[in-house]
């Protein structure tokens, strides 16, 4: 099973900001490292997951209603008086650059479901190739429009498609949406063993994020390979590795 660490590692440090990415980097035998992306109002590329900042910042409103600069002055509480800022893609970047081109992997989902972002595939993949990371990139989207736009913009890009149940991220693939991969929720496996012979099938998780306290519970890994999946998503990779 190969691990990745969703929005970094976001059950024991804020969720997509430098820290929790800081300390997925440092966890041996990991995959890849996943994030939400959306756009501020002055078109710049953050890493945030809502699209309204109020459940993990001291703010209230739309992410993209802030321009950058104001966005900047909001806090996401790190506890002990620490405080966080919400990332740029670039300021990430920075971070991840390295290890990206040493083989980690980044799966990039442009949270663009509920507002489409006009522009931002072609920002995200302009970004991707000045770094030189773009071997290490899996994009993914629930807007398999999106997903098509990538593609046409580069026909090398690897993609995952996500949605709830296995067999609808199968009919949007199936739709040309251009992925490669299937990204369902991981209790959405509604297909047999034999459908998915082959295929790259990352799942997700939700819930038990920062600040909750960690519950404990393990996952069966041997179970969910049975079942089709070869990546998890999880909150809390540092169990697991
Ligand atoms: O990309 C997998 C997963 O992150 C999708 O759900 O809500 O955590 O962004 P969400
Ligand atoms: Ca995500």
């Amino acid at each position: 099973m190969k691990i990745w660490a969703h929005r970094g590692c976001s059950q024991r440090y804020p969720e997509n900001t430098l820290t929790a990415f800081e300390k997925a980097v440092n966890l041996k035998g990991l995959t890849g490292i996943e994030l939400d992306i959306q756009l501020t109002k002055d078109g710049e590329v953050v890493v945030f997951h809502d699209e309204k900042v109020n459940r993990t910042t001291n703010g209230i409103g739309d992410l993209k209603s802030f321009s950058m600069r104001e966005l900047r002055k909001l806090q996401i509480d790190a506890g002990n008086e620490q405080t966080e800022r919400i990332p740029t893609i670039e300021e990430v970047f920075d971070l991840l650059e390295g290890y990206l081109k040493q083989g980690l992997q980044l799966n990039i989902e442009l949270k663009n479901g509920i507002y489409p972002y006009e522009g931002m595939e072609q920002k995200i993949i302009d970004m991707v190739y000045r770094r030189g990371v773009q071997d290490s990139i899996v994009y993914s989207s629930f807007y398999a429009r999106s997903l098509e736009k990538i593609k046409k913009i580069d026909t090398h890009a690897k993609i995952g498609v996500l949605d709830e149940k296995v067999s609808d991220c199968l009919y949007k693939m199936r739709g040309g949406c251009g992925a490669d991969a299937l990204h369902p929720h991981w209790k959405g496996m509604d297909l047999s063993l034999q459908n998915l012979q082959g295929m790259t099938v990352r799942a997700w998780f939700d819930g038990h994020l920062y600040p909750d306290k960690p519950t404990g519970t393990r996952l069966d890994l041997q179970k969910l390979e049975e079942k089709g999946i070869t990546d998890v998503f999880l909150n809390e990779p540092e169990v697991y590795l």
